[in-house]
């Protein structure tokens, strides 16, 4: 079971020491964090390692060739690429994430999600086994050659590379904003819901957990969440869900639209990782929670009246203190896709 102290304490690592990292732990450490990743369904999304010195070589070319292309580029002295290139090719190994398109934008989003909640979860068993991680999206990586490189496939999309490895220092934490300054509370009209929470989920409880949440990683510390916690007789009318039963509550991750596309999907996955994150908390307190995406939260009408502006994305709707329901299943239910080494 992963604990807010492991949560908390991630940081994000960006110097290595040479010790190798075993493809057997990879290997494991993924099965166990498709294992961690609960969904109604099967998200497609799979993955390539890269742990040997001479993939690691090549994947290192393919991720610099941007770099030296570019006018910044071509102003670095030759000597200080191949140092850099060195280094990054010392790195013991290197996880590349992808998601397959869905039939529409829900499907995508929701196989886009699954592959940042699996990589949260590996980031942080890895952190229990002392494995460092850097998340990387650098535009200045993605180029041609290096989706040619990597065997990136029509319409999947790509979620990141984790380069890891041992290391000798964590460096400092760098505080997270509390949960309450970025909190809203929906009460929707209708009567109180006759059903009590069980086990109890107050406010005051969900923005415990969601304090320990925020420690999710995010790029350049932008933080770009928020939440707005929906409560009323008439949730599930109002959201018009088809769902079995009642759910007492529900939260929902909304994250703020920059008008960069890259930083749109950086902030989308930090926040996939943050819903992570807050899954993984709720199970261990043995809370009724349910990660959906209803289509709802595609119509901005309809978003609306949860108070969710227009250049706003909901990342998530957590569905709270549901009770005598089928639990969501893990999605380790399907065989995990681990590609070992560059293709071709
Ligand atoms: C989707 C995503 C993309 C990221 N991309 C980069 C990156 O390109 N370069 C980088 O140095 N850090 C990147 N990071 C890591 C963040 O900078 C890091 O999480 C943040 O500084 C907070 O530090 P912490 O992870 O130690 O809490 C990324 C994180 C996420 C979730």
């Amino acid at each position: 079971m992963i604990s807010s102290k492991t949560i908390r304490e991630r940081r994000t690592i960006r110097n290595f020491n040479v010790s190798p990292v075993s493809r057997e732990l990879v290997e494991s450490l993924l099965k166990q964090a498709a294992g961690l990743y609960e969904s109604d369904g099967t998200p497609r999304w799979r993955c390539i390692y890269i742990g040997t010195p001479e993939s690691r070589r090549r994947l290192v070319e393919s991720m610099l060739a941007k770099t030296k292309e570019s006018r910044f580029g071509k102003l670095i002295p030759s000597k200080m690429l191949d140092i850099l290139s060195r280094r990054v090719a010392e790195i013991p190994g290197h996880l590349i994430v992808m998601a397959e398109s869905g039939a529409d934008e829900r499907e995508s989003d929701e196989n886009f999600a699954a592959a940042c909640g699996v990589m949260q979860n590996f980031q942080l068993l890895g952190w229990e086994r002392g494995l460092g991680m850097l998340w990387d999206t650098d535009p200045l990586i993605q180029s041609e050659l290096f989706f040619t490189e990597i065997g990136l496939r029509e319409g999947e999309k790509f979620a990141g590379i984790l380069h890891m490895g041992y290391f000798d220092k964590a460096p400092r934490a760098r505080k997270r904003t509390p949960a309450e300054q970025k909190w809203t509370a929906v009460r929707l009209g209708g009567a109180p819901h006759e059903r009590e929470f069980h086990p109890p989920i107050s406010e005051q409880n969900v923005l415990e957990v969601l304090n320990d949440a925020v420690w999710a990683p995010n790029d350049r510390l932008r933080e770009p969440w928020r939440f707005i916690f929906v409560t009323g007789g008439m949730a599930d009318a109002h959201a018009q869900t088809v769902v079995p039963g009642t759910v007492p509550a529900r939260l929902l991750v909304v994250v703020k639209e920059e008008a960069d596309p890259h930083k749109q999907e950086e902030d989308f996955a930090a926040a996939c990782c943050l819903v992570q994150n807050f899954q993984l908390l709720a199970k261990s307190k043995n809370w009724g929670v349910r990660r959906t995406r209803p289509e709802w939260i595609y119509d901005l009408e309809r978003r609306r009246s949860f108070g969710v502006k227009p250049q706003e994305r909901i990342a998530a709707v957590l569905e709270l203190g549901i009770t005598g329901r089928i639990p969501q299943a893990p999605s380790a239910a399907a065989p995990v896709e681990i590609g070992f080494e560059l293709p071709g």
